[in-house]
This record gives C-alpha cells, sequence and structure tokens, in this order.
C-alpha cells in the first residue's frame, strides 16, 4: 500500500490486538489515509463489516470500494447516534488513531504547518464554523490564555496573550506568516520550531474540539462494544493520553476508582496491558511522527 498520504503508527499492534473476531463489526473512527481500515478489512472475512469515519473531505477518494465497508463524513463525536441509527450496535472493537494526518500538515492550504505561508486555518472539516482565524482574532483574552496554558503548556502563555491581543487591535491576523510575525518577540530563537509547534498544537486543539471529542468516544464506548470487545486508541500527547487511561483505569475521566455495595470495581473496561505500549526504536526511525504516539488496549468487562 502507498503511505504518501500518512504512514500508519503501530499498525500490526493496534490491528492484531483489536480484530478478535473475523465475522465482526469493528469501527475506526480515524479513517485518514485508511492504512488502519485496510489492514482491519484485510483481517474481516466476508461477514465482517467495517465502519470508518473521517471529518476530512481530503480522504474521500482513498475510500475502499467495499461492500464490507461503510464511511461516515463526520465527527466521531457522535459515533452514538451514527452507530444506532445504522443498527451496527454492539460492536466487536473501536479504533481510534487520534490527531492529525501527515497529509493535513504536508499541505500548505490547510494551516496546520508552521512551515508554510497559508491561511489561518487549522479545520479538519473545511465546512467547520471555527477556524484558528476566529479563535485569534475574535476570541477574549481569557479564552485565548486558557488555551495556551491548558492545550499547550506554553511557558510564555500571558506574554503571547498580550502579544497577539495588542497586534489585533483595527488588524484582522488572517495568515500563518502574519500570526508568525505578531509573536515573533515572544518565539525562543534558538528552538523556534519546537515553540511554534507547541502553539499550533494548541490552537488545533481548540479550533477542532479535539479533547471534547475524545471525551464522548470514551463515555459511549461503554456502551457501543459488546462483552469482550476491544477498545484501542493511539494519542500523540499527554491531555489524550491521560483521558484514555483515566478511563481505562477507572471508568470516569478524572481516574476516581468506584466500586459496587460488593466492592467489586465499576469500571467497563481492563486495561490489557495495564500500561501503554509504543513504538519500537526502529519504527520512529522510519517514521519520525511515530515518536510521540502512545498506544491503550481495553478490553469490555463482562461484568457492567
Ligand atoms: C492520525 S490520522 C489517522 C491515520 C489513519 N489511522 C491511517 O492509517 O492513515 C487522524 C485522522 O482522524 C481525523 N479525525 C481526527 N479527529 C476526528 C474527529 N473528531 N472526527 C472525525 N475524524 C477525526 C483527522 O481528520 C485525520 O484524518
Amino acid at each position: 500500500m502507498n503511505y504518501e498520504y500518512h504512514n500508519p503508527v503501530l499498525l500490526k499492534e493496534s490491528v492484531d490486538a483489536l480484530v478478535t473476531n473475523p465475522d465482526g463489526t469493528y469501527v475506526d473512527v480515524t479513517f485518514g489515509g485508511g492504512g488502519h481500515s485496510k489492514y482491519i478489512l484485510s483481517k474481516l472475512t466476508a461477514k465482517g463489516r467495517l465502519i470508518s469515519f473521517d471529518r476530512d473531505q481530503d480522504v474521500l477518494d482513498r475510500l475502499p470500494n467495499d461492500p464490507r465497508f461503510t464511511f461516515i463524513q463526520h465527527n466521531f463525536q457522535f459515533i452514538k447516534q451514527f452507530l444506532t441509527y445504522g443498527e451496527f450496535v454492539p460492536v466487536d472493537g473501536i479504533l481510534g488513531d487520534l490527531g492529525i494526518s501527515s497529509h493535513q500538515i504536508d499541505v500548505d492550504n490547510r494551516g496546520f504547518a508552521h512551515r508554510f505561508d497559508g491561511p489561518l486555518d487549522m479545520r479538519m472539516d473545511a465546512n467547520a464554523k471555527l477556524s484558528a482565524q476566529t479563535v485569534i482574532n475574535d476570541y477574549s483574552e481569557e479564552q485565548i490564555l486558557h488555551i495556551f496554558n491548558t492545550y499547550g503548556e506554553i511557558k510564555n502563555a500571558f506574554k503571547l496573550t498580550k502579544t497577539i491581543l495588542s497586534h489585533r487591535k483595527g488588524n484582522r491576523i488572517t495568515t500563518i506568516e502574519g500570526f508568525k510575525n505578531t509573536i515573533s518577540e515572544c518565539t525562543p530563537k534558538d528552538t523556534p520550531a519546537k515553540y511554534l509547534s507547541q502553539v499550533f498544537q494548541a490552537i488545533r486543539i481548540e479550533v477542532n474540539g479535539e479533547l471534547k471529542a475524545l471525551e464522548q468516544l470514551l463515555i459511549d464506548s461503554e456502551s457501543l462494544i459488546k462483552e469482550n470487545g476491544t477498545f484501542v486508541i493511539l494519542s500523540y500527547h499527554s491531555l489524550e493520553d491521560r483521558l484514555v487511561k483515566n478511563y481505562f483505569q477507572s471508568g470516569n475521566l478524572v481516574g476516581k476508582k468506584h466500586t459496587d455495595m460488593y466492592g467489586w470495581s465499576t469500571q467497563p473496561f481492563v486495561g490489557k496491558p495495564n500500561k501503554a505500549i509504543v513504538p519500537t526504536e526502529e519504527e520512529v526511525n522510519n517514521n519520525k511522527r511515530a515518536r510521540s504516539a502512545k498506544m491503550r488496549i481495553g478490553i469490555r468487562n463482562k461484568w457492567n
């Protein structure tokens, strides 16, 4: 398969763990270049089914022509509604490979990459209302500060926010170059790329509501995946991984364990293994974008 669009991370490890029933129904909530989806299909019999989601129109000409495959061009935040409406529930497993694809960051017209000039956009779904331009030009000081502090853990978030606020007065910031010039006095001279990546990541998370979508997916997975079914999530930054870890360890997003009146745990998934799996050195050497990946696998409990 040609991986120019996106080189799938932990491909074998994730899909081999996911597909335990070749006649089963599986969901890939992040189709991207289709690497994981196509490998899932290769493991299914004629009876098996795969439903894949992606919000990005650019994936449309990569969809497999396969009677076992259904594509839903939508935010996976609404997975429960779509799977219920399509009568796909309960499913045997769900895979999520979070964040953006290499394609999205390798093209110059989407606004995800700071190495190109282009529109200050960053929308995964080109029809979505909220873009990076709105966040930078129309959000309040408190909102912008919160985004840089929480989603980017930016050390000089306060100075950065004040700088944006003072430059944007009577002057709309609409391009990547314009934005980079605006914040140049805050960008460290020795490590500009690292800093800009953190700033761009923070804005992108807000624009696409990435944490909200993940939270809803985690909460809904309990009612969607059948007993002994598998939930596999690959995340690329600590905020996402913390949510997944908490959910697998406790059944809620804050990681607080609960037990029933007999002292049994009420968590819907058991982490298996109980820690994150990371790519091998060989994979990271072949695919630099794999370096921050953490994969967690949850098995749906029998009891809850
Ligand atoms: C890391 S890539 C997936 C790559 C894919 N596993 C492959 O092998 O090519 C993530 C993809 O998920 C999509 N995506 C991210 N968040 C989404 C959401 N909330 N709803 C739908 N699609 C989403 C992005 O548009 C992107 O195409």
